[in-house]
């Protein structure tokens, strides 16, 4: 295990990213210091030839490993065809039937480029099927960059649910008070919410998996019956399940159908294209001509169904049809997961390690972990000392969680298992 070393030309990037780059980042760095040069099947490469194990898959696209080459060929015939049209193209039709094909709630779909804009669709589509306004929300669960996912994603203070607080500044006040805030995993507490509310709630969404904590046995089951009841649209955020713990998603894993999902990352082999999908009676309020809706709900983006990224998420998803895919996934993931648990034990660190096999991360905590509040109480210093002993390590991961793909061979898990002994008694 060689210890990383920058070089001159990695340093001077980083001074212009520095100079041009607010904070030095495109908003979505690991950290401020490497500027990684490329990428094959579980390995990237910064500018000074250092090689990382990568854990952070492009924070979760990548599932079937980085310059896959039936990706490679594929997109490469496609691009000397033209890059895109602002028009209809077989490859997202025929991405559209994949998905209704597999994904268990998905009669229609409506392509967006990036996961917020799926999200923030489902939610307006809901509102207009509805004509209702609020959303309840679940403190923790992340939907991307709206207004509206912007509240109580990471509240730094505890406030009485089901009050929200907005996450970033720049966002309107009014956006505050249409949005219900909802502890995760207490279906008690959030029943009750959608009973009061029930009159004006437009949609319930939640991310099936919330970050790495998993849904206990009966949550997602009683939030499937309660909306059901009071005829409230459920929608799954699978942005990062989609496609990743099962074909269909976290709704086939868990065996909960929703009314309505937002997918991407794992969805495109890695390039921009997500969708919103869904039962056709709400899904069609985004068609302005159907003689059921009369003012459709307008959903326009210049990249929408994109043919090369729907070109890349038809051969990703063809990848991850073949056989054992998920059970190979899922064995390496369970690996890795399973003996950092054990080592941490065996050192004496309190610590749990959560999530699914192929999504998981270390809190360093003995406490059970079952929804925000209860991840807060972790030593957060800990944890980003041992992400940063990692990465010293050849570990890249992203700051809160392991991201595992299919590309990860039993030699990368001895090298990181190695990387966590070394790490563990630096701790
Ligand atoms: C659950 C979830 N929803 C939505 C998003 C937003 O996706 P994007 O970054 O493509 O806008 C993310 C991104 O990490 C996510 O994890």
């Amino acid at each position: 295990m060689t210890k990383r070393t920058i070089s001159n030309a990695e340093e001077k990037i980083l001074e212009k990213a520095a100079k041009y780059l607010p904070g030095g980042s495109n908003g979505n760095t690991i950290t401020q210091d490497i500027v990684i040069r490329n990428g094959k099947g579980s390995l990237v490469w910064d500018i000074s030839g250092n090689e990382f194990i990568d854990y952070s898959l492009g924070s979760g696209p990548m599932l079937i490993g980085h310059a896959h080459p039936e990706i490679i060929s594929a997109i490469s015939e496609q691009i000397s065809k033209g890059s895109t049209f602002f028009g209809l193209n077989e490859h997202a039709i025929e991405l559209a039937e994949k998905i209704v094909q597999t994904v268990p709630c998905a009669e229609k779909v409506r392509f967006a480029s990036t996961g917020s804009e799926a999200t923030f669709h489902a939610l307006r589509a809901a509102r207009a099927y509805t004509q209702k306004q609020k959303i309840l929300k679940f403190e923790g669960g992340y939907h991307g960059m709206s207004d509206y996912a912007l509240m109580s994603m990471a509240p730094s203070k505890s406030i009485n649910y089901p009050q929200a607080a907005p996450d970033s500044p720049g966002i309107p006040d009014s956006i505050q008070s249409e949005v219900l805030i909802a502890p995760f995993n207490d279906l008690e507490s959030t029943t009750n919410l959608i009973r009061q509310h029930q009159n004006e709630l437009a949609a319930v969404i939640t991310e099936p998996f919330q970050r790495v904590i998993a849904p206990i046995p009966g949550f997602l089951e009683g939030l499937r019956t309660i909306t059901t009841e009071y005829e409230i649209p459920l929608i799954f955020d699978e942005v990062v399940t989609g496609f990743r713990f099962a074909l269909g998603g976290a709704q086939e894993y868990y065996g909960v159908t929703p009314d309505l999902a937002a997918f991407g990352k794992a969805m495109a082999g890695g390039f921009p294209l997500t969708a919103v999908v869904g039962k056709t009676e709400i899904m069609d309020y985004f068609d302005s001509e159907s003689g059921s809706v009369t003012n459709g709900v307008l959903q326009e983006g210049t990249l929408n169904g994109n043919p090369i990224a729907a070109l890349a998420g038809l051969t990703a998803i063809n990848i991850l049809s073949r056989e054992n895919v998920y059970e190979n996934l899922f064995a390496i993931g369970n690996k890795i997961k399973v003996s950092l648990q054990d080592m941490l034990d065996q050192a004496e660190i309190p610590a749990n390690v959560i999530g699914e096999a192929p999504v998981f991360d270390v809190y360093f905590t003995s406490n059970d972990i079952f929804d925000y509040r209860s991840s807060q109480k972790a030593d957060k210093d800990k944890h980003a000392k041992f992400t940063s002993l990692l990465l010293e390590r050849g570990i890249y991961k992203n700051h809160n969680k392991f991201y595992v793909s299919i590309a990860h061979s039993q030699k990368d898990v001895d090298n990181t298992l190695n990387a966590f002994q070394s790490a563990i008694e630096l701790m």
